[in-house]
């Protein structure tokens, strides 16, 4: 079955980006001239996907405002014929098919994909979350909309990440069936490094079937209240549905830590030709006043 729907949760409180986050969600925060949800958002209809819903909370308004279309902005680009930047602005208004549902109270990403099951309708359907972007030719979620495709069997894109993170991931313990491919047998969330079964973390793209959305109903919340979506997919493993974990291939920036989303800022400048040079020579300027005091 093909995947046509995609959901991504950008209701989170973004404790980790405060003060920002106080009035405005990590996933409109910039990286160069666009906010992160952009990036998401392009990942997804290149990928093919073009249903997509935003599960949004606070800040919902900036997030709708930015899709939309904005009629005076337009007017006035084209009144003083700034031909390029309307056509930019134009299109981001007319992207794709976008709806939004609001999560009340953030109880954790689990509970934020609960809200998109009347709008997933009985189909499967792509996660990806807002605040993790993900470069590559080939889309991040589209390697793994092609395992589904293949394998009718949910998929969970991961990354090896170093051991002396694992406690900030969702961790995978897989049987690796060939190359970046695991059938997933099991899966602990923020394990401490010592009770990690592996470095496979996952890392904020996933493909999903309906049935998940049972399996986060019965799920307890864990000691912060929250409904973990890693807890739902590990009773579907212990139930014996299979479940695959796909290596992503791509560079991958978590924009929701104030590292990540310098790294992206500046990685992701270099990679635009028109501001590579002056990039360079600014980062130049700037490690020659550091080293000379
Ligand atoms: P995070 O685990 O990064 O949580 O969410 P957070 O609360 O946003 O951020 P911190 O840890 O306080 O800094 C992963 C993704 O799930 C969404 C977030 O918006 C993000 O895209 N999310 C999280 C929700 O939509 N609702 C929630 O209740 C929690």
């Amino acid at each position: 079955m093909r995947v046509r729907k995609a959901v991504i949760p950008a209701a989170g409180l973004g404790t980790r980006m405060l003060p920002i986050t106080k009035s405005m969600p990590k996933e409109m925060l910039p990286v160069v001239d666009r906010p992160v949800i952009h990036y998401v958002v392009e990942e997804a209809i290149r990928a093919g996907i073009d249903d997509i819903l935003i599960i949004t909370g606070k800040g919902k308004r900036a997030i709708e405002d930015y899709f939309d279309r904005s009629f005076e902005l337009e007017y006035y680009l084209r009144e003083r014929g700034k031909v390029d930047k309307l056509k930019q602005v134009e299109e981001i208004g007319e992207m794709v098919d976008i709806y939004y549902v609001r999560q009340k109270k953030p109880l954790g990403l689990g509970d934020a994909i609960l809200h998109a099951e009347k709008h997933v309708n009985g189909e499967p359907f792509a996660v990806l979350l807002g605040d993790d972007i993900v470069i590559n030719n080939k889309p991040a979620v589209k390697q793994l909309m092609e395992i589904f495709e293949r394998f009718n069997a949910p998929v969970l894109g991961v990354e090896r990440v170093a051991w002396d993170d694992v406690s900030k991931y969702g961790i995978v313990y897989g049987t690796k069936i060939r190359g970046s491919l695991y059938e997933v047998r099991d899966l602990i969330e923020k394990p401490p490094r010592e009770k990690a079964p592996s470095n496979v973390a996952i890392v904020g793209r996933y493909v999903l079937t309906p049935e998940v959305f049972d399996a986060l109903r019965n799920v307890k919340p864990d000691k912060n209240g929250e409904i973990q979506l890693t807890d739902a997919l590990r009773s579907l493993v212990k139930e014996g549905t299979k479940m695959l974990a796909r290596e992503v291939e791509g560079k991958r920036y978590d924009v929701g830590t104030k590292v990540g989303f310098i790294r992206a800022n500046i990685e992701i400048a270099l990679a635009r030709e028109e501001l590579r040079k002056e990039i360079i020579s600014t980062m130049e300027k700037v490690i020659q006043e550091i080293k000379h005091g």
